[in-house]
This record gives structure tokens, sequence and C-alpha cells, in this order.
């Protein structure tokens, strides 16, 4: 029987990516987000033991029943990609899109790696991946500052659990990718536009799926990146806010 990953934000991007990928090592798929028709098209390029799940993750009842409808299809790859930003100054963007963003961002992927880790442990096997962000180790996004604070999240989180892991001698895998600008739909959806050259979906999901299965905890798939990673941590934490402050500013319309 084929291995079967869940993937979420299937319907564009990377989760898209991560999904044809899979698909070429041999998974059987079962792709999730909220616009069916794209879902659908993905489905059939990939093959009919495709399943399609459309699920809105920002609701905490539809991240539960997508848990139960395919919790008999022993899962081993979870990867929690459905995710968005929102571009502008804090006391101008609108709260409603902040605290949907909170949840799917935030709340659902804590579901979703809550109850697969329960059945992963119970085999002893299985990875998770967690799509965070470089924006995540960057401690505070001025511009995006719900963002920045949502993948700081997903990113933290995702490397305390690797670690509860490691410390049973566990042969389950979590991990967070932390992708710096990746050439998706991300920049409409949040309204602004990077300032450097962005990888392309397919390089962000192969370097994602390699790493995963390679056992790394956090994956950052550039060198430029990996290295303002290190820098990251060198520096005060004031001024690091206040160099992604002026990197951020540039990305859009301030009000
Ligand atoms: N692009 C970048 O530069 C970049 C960099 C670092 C991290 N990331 C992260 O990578 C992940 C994928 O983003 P992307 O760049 O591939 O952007 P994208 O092309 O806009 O894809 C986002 C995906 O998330 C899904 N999604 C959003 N809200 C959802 C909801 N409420 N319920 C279910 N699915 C939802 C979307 O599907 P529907 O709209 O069909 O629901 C879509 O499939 C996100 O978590 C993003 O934060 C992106």
């Amino acid at each position: 029987m084929a291995k079967t990953a869940l993937i979420t934000g299937a319907s564009s991007g990377i989760g898209r990516e991560i999904a044809r990928n899979l698909y070429a090592k041999g998974f059987r798929c079962i792709l999730c987000a909220r616009r069916e028709d794209r879902l659908k098209e993905l489905a059939a390029e990939l093959g009919e033991n495709t399943r399609v799940v459309v699920c809105d993750l920002s609701k905490r009842e539809e991240c539960f029943a997508l848990y139960e409808q395919i919790r008999d299809e022993k899962i081993g790859v979870l990867i929690n990609g459905a995710g968005f930003g929102l571009f502008g100054r804090f006391c101008d963007t609108d709260l409603d899109t902040e605290l949907r963003m909170i949840d799917t961002n935030i709340t659902a992927v804590h579901i979703l790696t809550k109850l697969f880790l329960k059945d992963f442990i119970a085999r002893n096997s299985g990875y998770i991946m967690n799509i965070a962000s470089s924006a995540g180790l960057m401690s505070g996004g001025p511009y995006m500052s719900t963002y920045y604070a949502t993948k700081a999240y997903a990113a933290d989180f995702t490397s305390a659990i690797a670690r509860e892991l490691e410390e049973q001698g566990s042969k389950v895998h979590v991990c967070a990718l932390c992708p710096g600008p990746v050439d998706t739909e991300f920049n409409d959806v949040a309204n602004c536009t990077f300032g450097v050259k962005a990888i392309s979906a397919k390089e962000c999901s192969d370097i994602a799926v390699k790493g995963m299965f390679s056992g790394k905890t956090v994956i950052v798939p550039s060198a430029a990146l990996k290295l303002a990673a290190v820098g990251a941590k060198l520096m005060p934490r004031k001024m690091l806010v206040a160099v992604t402050g002026r990197v951020q500013s540039k990305k859009g319309e301030l009000e």
C-alpha cells in the first residue's frame, strides 16, 4: 500500500509543489485548502488515487473535522503548509484578517500537529513539516508584525517538539521549513512585493522535502538566508528589529 501524505495549502505555491514532489516519490496525496477547483485540478494531474478535502483551516471545528475524515488513512507525512501574511502598520491593518491569520498560521498548525503526532508516536514513525518562515527567526517584523509573530510561534514550537521527540528516542520527525522569499501567490494575498529575488516554489519544495527526510529540524532553503539567520542571533534584538523594519518598509505602500 502506498504511503499517504496530507498536504494543507495544496492549492497553490509551496504546498502544491510539495504535493507534486511527494507524489513523484510514491506517496498517495490528500490535498487540503479552500479552493476546490484548484485542488481537483492538481488531483487530476497527480492521479486517481489522490484525495481532495476542502477545508477552511481558520475554523477550529474544520481542523478537527479534517482529522476525523482522514485519521484511518494511516497518514505517514503531514505538511502544514496553509498560511498567509498581511502588510501594513499594525494600527492600520484589519483586525479580522489578523485574527484569521492567527487561526490559520498558529491554531490550525497547533491542532493538526497535536492530533497527528499522537498517532505517529503510537506507530513510532512519521514526518511532520510545519511551514514557518525565515520571518520566524527574526525577533519581530515591523509592517508585518502579526505574520512574523505567527511564524516565530511555528518555528519555536516545532523546534521544542523535535527536541522532546529526540530525548524520547522517537523515530517520529518534526521540522520547520523557514524560507525567505518564494515566488507564489503569497504577495498578492499579503499586498506586498519582495525586495530581493525570490526562489521558485519548486526549488523551495525540493530542498524542503530532502531536508525533512534527512531528519533536519530547521530547514532554511538558501545559503544567504542561513547566514542572515546566524547574523540575527548575534545582533542585539532592538537593532535586528530595526534592520528588519527597514527591509520590510520597502515591500509596499504604507498609509
Ligand atoms: N512565499 C513566500 O515567500 C513564503 C516565505 C516563507 C514562508 N511562506 C509560507 O509558506 C506557506 C505557503 O505559502 P505560499 O507562499 O505557497 O503562498 P500561496 O501561494 O498563497 O499559498 C497559500 C496556501 O494556503 C492556503 N490557505 C490559506 N488560508 C487557508 C485557510 N483558511 N484554509 C485552508 N487553506 C488556506 C491557500 O489555499 P486556499 O486559498 O485555496 O484556501 C494556499 O493553498 C505559508 O504558510 C506561508 O506563510 C511563504
